[in-house]
């Protein structure tokens, strides 16, 4: 068994941030699945949101907020991050991290839809996940060790079930590892690989969500999935994402005959909110018509994107001849393991931060380039809460590792799961595909997978079984919803339903451990 002060599972920008900001003298590790940039956070081409320009207000990105997430937001944490956003950009940059400017002290504030402002700063064009992650993995001190490779499957509690102290992981040889600390931190990322189409890393197979619910932490808003409205489609399957920096440049969405598909659909057209643009371009395929991104208007396309450039030219579609065909797939999923603004989950001693958090900052629907600010922000927030406790550090003494029973049933078939998602509980639902989902599922054995004994599986496994676990959440979820917000589109319940639905949230959470009674904002243990 290994101790240390805080366990953070996954290497995304939130972690990262995380392991910044808390104090050295804690010894913390990361415990990563595959490599450390290996992940959605290197991968993302938009920015960071933040009100820098003169015209702008914390005020309107606050706004802008809980307009895309359909008001289902919790105001104070989002009036809180945007209000700390410029001062967040500003500190990162002053302390070295390369933001795109103007070559005189400006930085340059790119526009994306549902924005009422310019406020997206970017870094290398559409790179810029990339280069923040260059720059906090570059910042890590010797108080951070990093283990690559290392699969964390499960979570561990005191014998009372009263607190998270550690986690049991799979080292590289195939080896079972114990882990123990008195913080223990999700930051493993989305689930958006349990939809046959995905802007998503391959890691992204809902771990964080699978570990928690299994623990019995509360989960919240899993029917909300972000369906981003462009990813390059290539031969019948998704290639990555072409950002919406691109249509915020002037692209336009077209037929092959030129028809623009956004006019008469919303105020904003093409930079509408993400779930109107995607149900649009989705209604086109489902008539078997392809919809492309005319980029004709954009000059100096390849430098401005060179990252959307490469994977175009990667996937033989040449942007010298200005479309790029496209189709809508998840992006980012709003729901996740509840937390608070300072990432404290239902389970003390377990947090969780990132796309695996539901900090209700995001609401039914994620606005644009607000994903790597939220990270950085309760990242940052989480850590000054560490910093400031010494709770429960005799607590992992009471390490207790309780027998279970190992259960060898079937799991679903990657693909079949992937696609069944996509047509059932994707951009379009309806009670009869919700049911035969779930219905679907239910043959899994879902509950028997819950109580199991799983140190004997191998990485690949766990990740169909976590894959299952969030998407058997996502489908009740979205079966349950008898409305449609944000990124929750029902056909047979088309419009948003206030007087039943406002404001409420679908909870997960298992009856087992300690009968759901965590107290959930544990105010009393930042003493
Ligand atoms: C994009 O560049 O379109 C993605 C940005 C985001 O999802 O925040």
């Amino acid at each position: 068994m290994k101790q240390y002060d805080v366990i953070i599972i996954g290497s995304g920008i939130a972690a990262l941030q995380l392991a910044n900001k808390l104090t050295k003298d804690l010894n913390v590790i990361i415990l990563t699945k595959e490599k450390l940039t290996t992940g959605n956070s290197y991968l993302a081409q938009g920015g960071v949101a933040a009100a820098i320009a003169p015209s702008d207000d914390p005020y309107l990105h606050y706004l802008d907020t809980l307009e895309a997430g359909a008001h289902h937001n919790d105001a104070e944490a989002v009036l809180e991050m945007t209000q700390k956003a410029p001062e967040l950009i500003k500190g990162l940059w002053q302390s070295g991290c390369r933001f795109d400017d103007d070559g005189k002290g400006k930085l340059l504030l790119g526009m994306e839809g549902a924005h009422s402002e310019k406020r997206i700063v970017h870094s290398g064009g559409d790179e810029t996940g990339k280069h923040m992650v260059d720059f906090l993995i570059e910042r890590l001190e010797a108080n951070i060790s990093i283990e690559q490779s290392t699969f964390v499957y499960d979570l561990i509690l005191n014998k009372e079930e009263t607190q998270c102290i550690g986690v049991k992981a799979k080292l590289p040889d195939g080896r079972n590892e114990i882990y123990a600390a008195p913080h223990v931190v999700l930051a493993t990322g989305g689930c958006g690989q349990v939809f046959a189409y995905t802007s998503n890393a391959e890691t992204a197979t809902g771990d964080g969500i699978a570990l928690a619910y299994r623990a019995g932490a509360e989960l919240a808003d899993m029917e909300f999935v972000q369906f981003h409205p462009t990813l390059l489609y290539v031969a019948g399957k998704t290639r990555g994402l072409i950002s919406e920096a691109v249509r915020g440049e002037g692209a336009v969405l077209v037929t092959a005959e030129g028809k623009r598909i956004m006019e008469g659909i919303h105020p904003l057209k093409d930079l509408a909110p993400r779930h109107i643009v995607s149900q649009t371009i989705y209604d086109y395929s489902r008539k078997g018509i392809q919809v492309f991104l005319d980029i004709s208007s954009i000059r100096d396309f390849g430098s401005r994107f060179p990252t959307v450039s490469k994977l175009c030219r990667d996937h033989g579609t040449e942007i010298e001849n200005d479309l790029i065909p496209v189709v809508p797939g998840s992006h980012f999923v709003m729901g996740g393991v509840k937390t608070d603004l300072q990432g404290r989950t239902s389970i003390p001693g377990l947090y969780a931060i990132g796309e695996v958090a539901c900090t209700g900052i995001h609401g039914a629907n994620r606005l644009a380039s607000n994903s790597l600010l939220e990270g950085m922000f309760v990242g940052g927030k989480l850590a000054e809460w560490i910093n400031g406790t010494q709770a429960y550090r005799d607590a992992i003494n009471n390490l207790h590792i309780p027998e279970k029973n190992f259960f060898n049933g079937e799991l679903p078939e990657p693909d079949i799961l992937k696609h069944t998602m996509m047509n059932r509980t994707g951009i379009v639902r309806t009670k009869e595909l919700l049911m035969t989902q779930a219905e679907w599922l239910s043959q899994f054995n879902l509950e028997r997978w819950l109580d199991a004994a799983i140190d004997h599986l191998s990485p690949s496994t766990l990740n169909r079984l976590f894959m299952y676990i969030a998407a058997s959440l996502i489908t009740r979820s979205a079966l349950e919803r008898t409305e449609s917000r944000g990124g929750h589109f029902r056909e047979d319940f088309p419009n948003e339903d206030n007087a039943n639905w406002m404001k409420k949230q679908i909870i997960h959470q298992r009856k087992n451990v300690k009968d759901g009674k965590h107290e959930f904002n544990q105010t009393a243990l930042a003493t």
